[in-house]
């Protein structure tokens, strides 16, 4: 990002805007008529994505391959799913959300404090992307780094509340563990050895930021959205939702279907570098997020990517005459540069890697 240190125009916080109880949003929130929540796709009313009882995994071996194709299913046709009994302590889930929502409801001076740049995004923030005049989002944001050491500075995580840095290293070893496993069951899946995704992704190098989303009341929801459509760009997400506001909506072919939090679940998501590497048999799939006028949300998105300066390609093992690779390698450093400058925009990336000519 050598060449962008800052935002194109004064960065106003949607928590701010939200408190001073305008009856309509600013221009700048408003989405064209196509880009609405009502518009494009309809909303699928009484259909929820998988949930898959992760404890399967080590249960006796019909309950264990039962698990295991449930989540190549999910993974394979949906994109998403919710996992529970995933191993993550309940009681630090909880925690975490409610010390995340503390930060937020800070004083403004406290919390700009840790204002962030386009340079590495670490921080508070409140936009995605570097266009002058873009049409915004709904939402502020924090941004860190958990993984690799190196990258993880904790004078960028917020001192206050007190116990929160503790909280987001222990979140952060138990839900990166929890991806571990994910990795194995994926890999597996595709008939691959066990260790193969997460030796595609650098071993014990990979990758983990957190970004932790906060959806202030909004006036006029069906003007807006809290996060445009978009694929996420890492590896794969495991999102801790909000325990009482729906909001995530996940594309079902023509739809949109809006997610209904299990207890203690998380949302789990295939990125696209793992859309790359097994050559497009899991799905990396759109999503959104609506918001409304009664209820904040927030939610903790923790992205498990590979390590950022490692080519990612089709694995060579799902190449074949019949099923050439799809896509050209680029490492993930590079490949994270276009939402960083241009914001959310669907598919569109990915679809940018697509080889020119099937080889
Ligand atoms: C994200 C995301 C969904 C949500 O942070 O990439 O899709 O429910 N979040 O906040
Ligand atoms: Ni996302």
């Amino acid at each position: 990002m050598s060449c962008v240190r800052d935002w194109p125009e004064p960065i106003i916080r949607v928590q701010s805007l939200s408190e001073k109880g305008l009856e309509a949003i600013p221009e700048r929130y408003i989405k064209p008529m196509s880009d609405r929540p009502s518009s494009n796709f309809p909303v699928i009313e009484n259909q929820n994505i998988p949930i898959i009882d992760f404890s399967g995994l080590y249960g006796d071996e019909t309950i264990r391959a039962k698990t295991l194709s449930e989540i190549s299913e999910a993974s394979r046709d949906w994109g998403f799913f919710q996992a529970v009994n995933h191993g993550v302590s309940p009681e630090l889930m909880d925690r975490a959300r409610q010390l995340w929502r503390e930060f937020f409801y800070q004083p403004m001076e406290v919390k700009q404090g840790y204002a962030n740049s386009p340079k590495t995004y670490e921080g508070y923030g409140s936009r995605l992307g570097v266009e002058k005049g873009a049409i915004l989002d709904w939402s502020d944001y924090y941004f860190l780094h958990c993984l690799p050491c190196n990258l993880k500075d904790h004078n960028k995580w917020p001192a206050q509340p007190s116990s929160l840095r503790e909280a987001i290293e222990e979140y952060s070893k138990q839900v990166v563990k929890f991806g571990g496993e994910m990795m194995k069951a994926l890999s597996i899946n595709l008939g691959l050895s066990e260790d193969y995704l997460q030796k595609a992704f650098g071993g014990e190098d990979i990758g983990a930021c957190l970004r932790v989303n906060f959806y202030p009341k909004c006036p006029q929801p069906d003007l807006t959205l809290g996060l445009s459509p978009h694929s996420d760009p890492g590896g794969m997400t495991i999102l801790l939702p909000d325990q009482n506001v729906a909001g995530l909506q996940v594309r079902r072919n023509d739809g949109w279907i809006t997610v209904k939090p299990a207890a203690h679940a998380f949302i789990v998501n295939i990125g696209d570098q793992i859309q790359v590497l097994s050559n497009d048999i899991y799905k990396s799939v759109e999503h959104r997020v609506m918001v409304n006028s009664n209820k904040e949300r927030i939610s903790l998105a923790f992205f498990y990517n590979p390590r950022s300066d490692l080519l990612i390609a089709p694995a060579k093992e799902l190449v074949t005459p019949e099923r050439p690779a799809i896509y050209s390698p680029m490492t993930f450093d590079e490949y994270r540069l276009f939402i960083r400058l241009r914001g959310t925009k669907g598919k569109s990336q990915v679809d940018s890697l697509k080889s020119p000519s099937p080889r």
